[in-house]
Parts: structure tokens; sequence; C-alpha cells
């Protein structure tokens, strides 16, 4: 990066001023489950787990359907622990330590701080509800690795962003935080799920909304520091990263499939038709459109041929 002086930090500290009253961390409560009082509700959307519908997996009995759905809400759960402690985490100690080769002003040091904290408690509270409902339900979680998108992600920075691994960190970091995920909005809403995981989602989802405003502005200035070079560098990396982040783990799932009965052909062909070809595709255009935006409001754009980058990666 760059060791321009740094500029004046207009809106810094407002997404995360209420931050003492406002976050989990500081005033929420610890979310239970009971097995009472979830009789007829679903642990996860059966529309957010996509491999549900497919027919190989509909001929599967209901017991199977409903661990397959357990075993989908512990993978979201514990990839979250792995996502926040080991990628978000990075990325906000690097602003907070002031560890990014400018002067970052001290609002965003603080600011970043407490989404460490944030995102130690979400870590926390993720495994927390897993174990619970564990606990209650009988169904084991899998002792699987949760976290190996984390050297998928590692190894995607450093073939994009080769001698940049600090600053793709940071990317990484600031792109996870403002992409918008369907199970953070529709989980807290749907009646239909178990009270204890609509609990937990809309309390991560309430802290999340302030981690985006924080990031989006964050990349403004963070851009303002790049050199020219380095600019236009960065936006044909974004969204590779981008597509990076966005590609779902599908090896817990494929072990799951396994475990619920069908055999390893049948996986792989369940696999291939929910997460391969295009599916990855039409996906991210969606989950990608604020992340598009805070890049168009930067000026990332409007650098040569980078609106094509994002078009060939479907971010449009
Ligand atoms: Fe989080
Ligand atoms: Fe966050």
């Amino acid at each position: 990066m760059t060791t321009k002086p740094p500029r004046s930090d207009p809106g810094a500290g407002a997404p995360m001023k209420d931050w003492y009253d406002a976050a989990g961390v500081r005033g929420g409560t610890r979310r239970t489950f009971h097995r009472e009082l979830e009789e007829g509700l679903v642990f996860f959307p059966p529309e957010l787990v996509p491999y549900l519908a497919h027919e190989a997996v509909r001929t599967l009995p209901d017991s199977a359907s409903r661990e397959l759905t357990v075993r989908h809400l512990y993978q979201f759960l514990l990839s979250a622990t792995e996502l926040e402690t080991r990628v978000v985490n990075r990325g906000a100690e690097l602003i907070a330590g002031n560890r990014l080769g400018f002067e970052v002003p001290r609002s965003h040091r603080l600011d970043a701080y407490k989404i460490y904290c944030d995102e130690g408690y979400h870590s926390l509270y993720s495994l927390d509800l897993a174990d619970q409902i564990a606990t209650v339900t009988g169904i084991p979680i899998p002792r699987w690795d949760y976290g190996g998108f984390v050297e998928q992600l590692d190894l995607a920075a450093h073939t994009i962003l080769p001698d940049e691994p600090t600053l793709a960190h940071l990317l990484q970091t600031i792109v996870f935080e403002t992409l918008i995920t369907a199970v953070l909005n529709e989980v807290p809403t749907n009646p239909g799920v178990v009270t204890a995981v609509r609990d937990v989602t809309r309390d991560h989802a309430r802290d999340e909304g302030r981690h985006h405003r924080f990031f989006a502005g964050f990349f403004h200035l963070l851009w303002s520091q790049l050199e020219p070079a380095l600019r236009t560098r960065v936006g044909h990396a974004l969204p590779p990263l981008i597509e990076a982040c966005i590609a779902w783990d599908a090896a817990p799932v494929r072990s799951s499939l396994l475990l619920a009965g069908l055999d390893e052909a049948t996986a792989d062909g369940v696999l291939r038709d929910v997460y391969g070809g295009t599916a990855t595709a039409s996906r991210i255009g969606a989950v990608a459109q604020a992340t598009r935006r805070m890049c168009e409001s930067a000026g990332v754009l409007d650098l040569p041929a980078v609106r094509e980058t994002f078009a060939v990666h479907g971010i449009e």
C-alpha cells in the first residue's frame, strides 16, 4: 500500500456510535433452545437448504431430512464461528492495530476494536446454539472441518493479489462484511423456524448492519490511500475476491448427504446439480449488490475495463 498522508474521515464513528448500548455483546441475552417450544417448527427454512428439494434427497425418510436440516444449521453456525474469528477479525485487527501502511484515524481504530469484540461474541453464541441443539435433539455435531473455506480463501487471495497479502486480507473482510446474505434477512422473520435460531440470527443481523455501514465507509478511506496503479489492480481483483467469498463449502454437505444414506455417486450428483455449473454465478449477482454499490460510489468501476471485469463475474 502507500504512505500518503491521512485524509479526514467524514462520518467515522457514526455507524458504531451507539455500540456501548446497542451491541449484542454489551447488553444481549443468551438465547436458549427448548424442545417443548419447538413442536412443528423447522431448524432452518427448507428453501435455504437447496439440496433438500433435489429428487435424490426427497426420497429419504422424514427423519433423515430433519437431520440434514439440523446439520445444515450446524454448518451455518460453525462456519460463522470460523469466519468471524479467522477472516473478519484478521481484517478488523489490521485496522484496529493501525497496521495498514497509512495512518488509520483513531475513530476507525476504536470502531474496529468494537467490531472485533462483536465477532468474538458471534462466534461464541453460534457455537453455543449448535451445542444446545445437539444436546437436546441428540443429533450430534459431526467432527468435520467447518473452516476449510478459510484455506481456500487464502489460496484465492494469494493467486489474485500475490504481493499484497495484507491488502488482500483486508479486502476479504470488507467484502464479507458488505455482502447481503439471505439467511440474516429472512430467518428472523420466518415464524416457521425454531425460536432460538430466529433470535440468534436477529441478534447477529443487528450487529452486522452496523458493521456493514462501517466497512462500506472504511472502503472509501482505503481507496483514497491507494496509488493509481494499485487501484487498477484492486479494481480487477475485487470481482474474483467476491466470487471466492461467496463460494459455498461443499465438503460438509457431501459428508452430511452420505450420513443421510446417499451413496457417493448420488451425493456427488446432488452437489453438481445444486452448487455446480451456473449456481454460484446466478447467486453472486444478488448477494454482491451492496458490495458493488460500495465500489461504484468509491469510483472503482470508473477505472479502465473494471466494469467489464465485474460483469464477467456476474456482478452487474
Ligand atoms: Fe458477525
Ligand atoms: Fe461483522
